[in-house]
């Protein structure tokens, strides 16, 4: 029976001939990501120290040619032909916190800038298998207190910087569901039941144009999560610099503050852009911050009618006016696809490595994503 060892994590695994080494990595529970299972993605990147796989059927996209010289395999398209000795990428990137589906109660909801709000959740109950139609707070308290929530599974934990699956009822009693990312910090969530989101409402949003309305203090929404890769590595060591476009300053301010609160004394710099001056929210936390940590700056900038004593112009350029030298540096970025993936593409051409780079897009449901949920009622 081949083996497959790491000795980073001081493993020696069992494996089948011929087993597809991703799956016999996450029946160890190994700590590697995964996300497409299919050579697309990248997320199962390791060292093949040792030995030799059957690596076929992936995407050169996703496992650059000069990488697999170096080694490199990625796990979900590897197949075990014998013993084999393992080395994780970067431990750092391999975060995983279980996936969990929760009760949440909405404490309060309160507009931070016009049609921008912040949604503030409790969690009232881990939902078992098969409790989905429990209905009620399925085990919270009545009044919604935290207690016993998520006892099932423990408290919920996730890294800074990362999304969950929201789902509530709509008037026709269909689940309605967004992915939105938390603003708070991992802390509020573990030790408080917390959740805080930053939400843009779009009046004739099927998730967000319930804000104020189906979604008021009370109301009961479902979570999914934690997901996301563009979570923040604390092993860093370098500056971390946070780029938002609009509600995007919520994962963002999760980022920074985690970041300082854990001590990082390199230079934490945020850049905050809005398009207008009237959408500028969030600058009492960042004073706050400022305050406390000598080592962080905030930029507000406002794209097209800033106001003297403001930044004017796009985000990414007062990034790039400012910061000439990215070495040993990392760029997160959060908000909309247009801002992220231009800014993400210059850090690139720049020379920042991709690993360097934590990318988290708001993009729109695709329709035909819309349309299974509202079928079958719940996310897979
Ligand atoms: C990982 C991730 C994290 C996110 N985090 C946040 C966050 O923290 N805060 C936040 O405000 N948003 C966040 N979003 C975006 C959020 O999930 C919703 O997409 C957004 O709020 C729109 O939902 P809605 O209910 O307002 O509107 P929807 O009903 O989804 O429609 C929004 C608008 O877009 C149009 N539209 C819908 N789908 C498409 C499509 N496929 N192509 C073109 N147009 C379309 C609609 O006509 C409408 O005008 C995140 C998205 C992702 C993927
Ligand atoms: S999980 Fe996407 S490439 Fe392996």
């Amino acid at each position: 029976m081949p083996t497959v060892s790491i000795p980073a994590l001081g493993l020696q695994l069992q494996a089948e001939p011929d087993e597809n080494l991703l799956k016999v990595l996450r029946r160890h529970r190994v700590p590697i990501g995964w996300s497409c299972k299919r050579g697309e993605c990248g997320s199962c990147k390791c060292v093949l120290e040792r030995g030799e796989v059957d690596l076929r059927g992936y995407q050169p996209g996703a496992l650059p040619a000069s990488q697999r010289e170096q080694g490199i395999i990625l796990a979900c398209s590897s197949r075990i032909v014998g013993d084999v000795q393992l080395g994780l990428v970067d431990t750092d990137d391999y975060i995983e916190h279980p996936l969990r589906s929760l009760a949440c109660r909405v404490l309060w909801l309160r507009e931070l800038a016009p049609e921008v709000f912040a949604l503030r959740l409790r969690i009232v109950a881990d939902l078992a298998e098969g409790a989905e139609d429990a209905g009620g707070a399925a085990g919270g308290t009545a009044d919604g207190t935290a207690d016993g929530a998520a006892s099932a599974g423990g408290p919920f934990m996730f890294s800074a910087g990362q999304y969950a699956h929201l789902r509530v009822r709509d008037a026709r009693g269909e689940w309605i569901g967004r992915d939105f990312s938390m603003a708070g910090t991992p802390v509020e969530a573990e030790y408080d039941g917390e959740l805080e989101f930053h939400i843009r409402r779009t009046p004739t949003g099927s998730f967000s144009g319930l804000l104020g309305g189906a979604i008021a203090a009370g109301t009961e929404l479902r979570l999914e999560g934690p997901m996301g890769k563009a979570y923040f590595r604390p092993r860093h060591e370098g500056p971390l610099y946070a780029v938002a476009a609009g509600t995007g300053l919520g994962p963002m301010l999760s980022v920074v503050q985690t970041a300082l609160d854990n001590g990082k004394t390199d230079p934490v710099v945020l850049y905050a852009g809005f398009r207008n001056v009237s959408e500028v929210y969030g600058v009492d936390r960042m004073e706050q911050l400022a305050r406390r940590h000598a080592n962080f700056r905030a930029h507000v900038v406002v794209e097209f009618d800033a106001p003297g004593g403001l930044r004017g112009g796009r985000v990414g350029d007062a990034l790039f006016a400012d910061v000439k030298d990215l070495r040993d540096a990392k760029v997160y970025l959060a908000g909309s696809p247009a801002m992220v993936e231009a800014v993400s593409a210059e850090l690139l051409t720049r020379g920042l490595a991709s690993r360097d780079v934590h990318a988290d897009a708001f993009y729109a449901p695709a329709p035909e994503a819309l349309s299974a949920e509202q079928a079958g009622g719940a996310r897979g």
